[in-house]
């Protein structure tokens, strides 16, 4: 029998995933005691993979103390469950990152709204359509999935500040991502990296009919 693990997350206003999880325990570690070596404020924005911070890797055992993200001397990492622990059982996607979107979909966890509970932040409506992103070079198109998103996500996470709600207005670019904008303001950070995993955006194959 499968335990359920039961796991924190502020949803809407906090982004998601357990590496929020990560992130809220973080504040708490850090709020135990002065960071020893504590990450300057630009850095912390920076994409996970440029600190040295890891998606908890298939292959991969970092515990809480060396996973570059919680004070090594805090009171927390002591008590913390370890990650590989918790997350033993959870799907995983080709790049061997956890899959959060079957993670959710399979029940293993259950995210709460917000840290309390309460729906101030304001409440999530999935909506199912796809937005197809087409500018991709000899990449396979993107397709941008909004029903995944709106399950942990209310609309103001992205619309409008993010993204104009608006097929084609936003001038996204690879180089963008990757500096920690459009997609990369969660991409890397809260959701899969956009430098492990090309497939699970440029999903969908060109359609080279057109070309004949
Ligand atoms: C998080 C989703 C995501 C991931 C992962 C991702 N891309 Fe992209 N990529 C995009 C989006 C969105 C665009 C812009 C499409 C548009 O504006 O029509 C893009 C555009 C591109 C372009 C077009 C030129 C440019 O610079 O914008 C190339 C080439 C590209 N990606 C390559 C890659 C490669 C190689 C990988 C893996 C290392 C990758 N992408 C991973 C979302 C992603
Ligand atoms: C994770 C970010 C994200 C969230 C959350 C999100 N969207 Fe979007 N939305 C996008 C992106 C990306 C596009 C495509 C923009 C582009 O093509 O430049 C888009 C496009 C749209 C469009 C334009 C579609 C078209 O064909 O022109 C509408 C309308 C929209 N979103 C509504 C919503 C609503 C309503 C919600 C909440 C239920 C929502 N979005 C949540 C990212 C998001
Ligand atoms: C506000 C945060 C946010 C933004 C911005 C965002 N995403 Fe996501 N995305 C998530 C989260 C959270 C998940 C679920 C966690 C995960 O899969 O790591 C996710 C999952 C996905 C998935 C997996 C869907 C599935 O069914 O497995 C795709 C594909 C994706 N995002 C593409 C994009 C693209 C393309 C963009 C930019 C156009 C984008 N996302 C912008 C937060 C975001």
């Amino acid at each position: 029998m499968r335990e359920r693990i039961f796991i924190t997350i502020g949803r809407s206003a906090l982004l998601c995933g357990a590496l929020l999880v990560v992130l809220l325990t973080g504040t708490v570690a850090q709020a135990a005691g002065p960071a020893a070596g504590a990450m300057p404020p630009a850095e912390q924005n920076a994409p996970m993979w440029s600190r040295g911070q890891h998606f908890q890797l298939r292959g991969e055992i970092v515990s809480v103390a060396q996973d570059g993200i919680h004070d090594p001397t805090g009171e927390a990492v002591q008590i913390l469950q370890q990650p590989y622990e918790a997350m033993a059982g959870f799907p995983r996607d080709d790049a061997g990152m956890i899959d959060w979107v079957k993670t959710l979909r399979n029940h293993l966890i259950e995210p709460r709204m917000s840290v309390d509970g309460s729906t101030d932040g304001g409440e999530m409506f999935p909506v199912d359509f796809d937005v197809l992103l087409k500018n991709t070079q000899s990449m396979p198109w993107v397709r941008f999935p909004h029903l995944p998103h709106t399950e942990w996500l209310t609309c103001a996470n992205c619309h409008p500040a993010i993204f104009v709600p608006q097929a084609g207005a936003n001038p996204i670019s690879m180089s963008a991502i990757v500096q920690g904008d459009f997609c990369g303001v969660c991409h890397g950070k809260v959701a899969f990296a956009p430098t492990l995993n090309c497939g699970r955006c440029h999903s969908v194959p060109q359609d080279v009919t057109l070309l004949r």
